[in-house]
């Protein structure tokens, strides 16, 4: 069985970022094969992890919706749309990445749906892990395709706005009949010390506190030069704290 792990929130919160350090973690502990797929409609889970995408899930099915009537005689459609998205998983050594990119509302998996779930509950089958970064309320993705999380981390960031916001978005999750298992929230980019009555707001609000990640100079460089967090040193920081949170979750 794989070990499915959704990170959510606000857009700008540091998804993309806690997924890279959760990819970078698995990796390093030898736990493979691990699925990565980015759910956000602009997608930028490949930079960060060091993987150039060519082409996405909504690529595919926006032209298996322009040229259905030209499947190959002889094939389902499903086993069309199957081969083609089989196509763009792109495989990389203990690490296979899959992106959606389907910009949000523009209905491009319409019709298609069905076929994709069935897909990537087949594809998962073959990996331990799936990290999934999702856009702000995973709407689209973990409703159509992944209805079993294991692990929900909400990332939010160092502000009562924000974890206000995860509150709701934990509550809308709560309305899309996900089974999850169990569901976290992690403080991104707070300062070395955090303020004594914002981390009892964010006790207050019932999600199990996870940890926080301070204001990381070295992942602002990575990011202003384009190097992958999946690069980060042993030595980082924010690796070794956020190993640590993770180990403390899943063993
Ligand atoms: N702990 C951190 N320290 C320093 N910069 C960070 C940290 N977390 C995220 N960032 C930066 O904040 C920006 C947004 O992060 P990102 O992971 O892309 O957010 P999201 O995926 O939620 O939109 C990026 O420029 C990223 O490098
Ligand atoms: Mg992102």
């Amino acid at each position: 069985m794989s070990y499915v792990i959704a990170v959510a929130g606000k857009g700008g919160t540091g998804k993309s970022t806690v997924s890279s350090l959760i990819i970078r973690s698995l990796l390093k502990r030898g736990e493979t094969p691990i699925l990565a797929v980015d759910a956000y409609p602009n997608s930028n889970l490949p930079d960060s992890i060091g993987i150039n995408i060519e082409n996405t899930i909504g690529t595919v099915l926006s032209e298996y919706m322009k040229n259905r009537i030209n499947i190959p005689q002889g094939m389902t459609k499903q086993a069309y749309l199957e081969m083609k998205l089989h196509q763009i998983l792109k495989e990389e050594r203990g690490l296979d990445v899959l992106v959606m990119g389907c910009p949000e509302g523009s209905g491009c998996y319409c019709g298609a749906n069905a076929i994709l779930k069935s897909y990537f509950e087949d594809l998962k089958k073959n990996y331990k892990y799936v990290v999934v970064d999702n856009e702000a309320g995973m709407e689209h993705f973990s409703r159509k395709t992944a209805a079993e999380i294991d692990l929900l981390l909400f990332v939010s960031n160092y502000s009562l706005k924000g974890i206000k916001t995860v509150e709701r978005l934990s509550g809308m999750v709560d309305e899309l009949k996900l089974d999850i298992k169990n569901r976290y929230i992690l403080i991104n980019q707070t300062p070395e010390e955090m303020d004594r009555e914002f981390a009892a707001a964010v006790e207050s609000i019932g999600i199990p506190y996870f940890g926080n990640l301070v204001m990381d100079k070295m992942i602002e460089d990575y990011d202003v030069r384009g190097i992958p967090l999946t690069d980060l040193p042993d030595t980082s920081r924010s690796v070794k704290e956020f190993e640590e949170m993770l180990r403390k979750v899943i063993n």
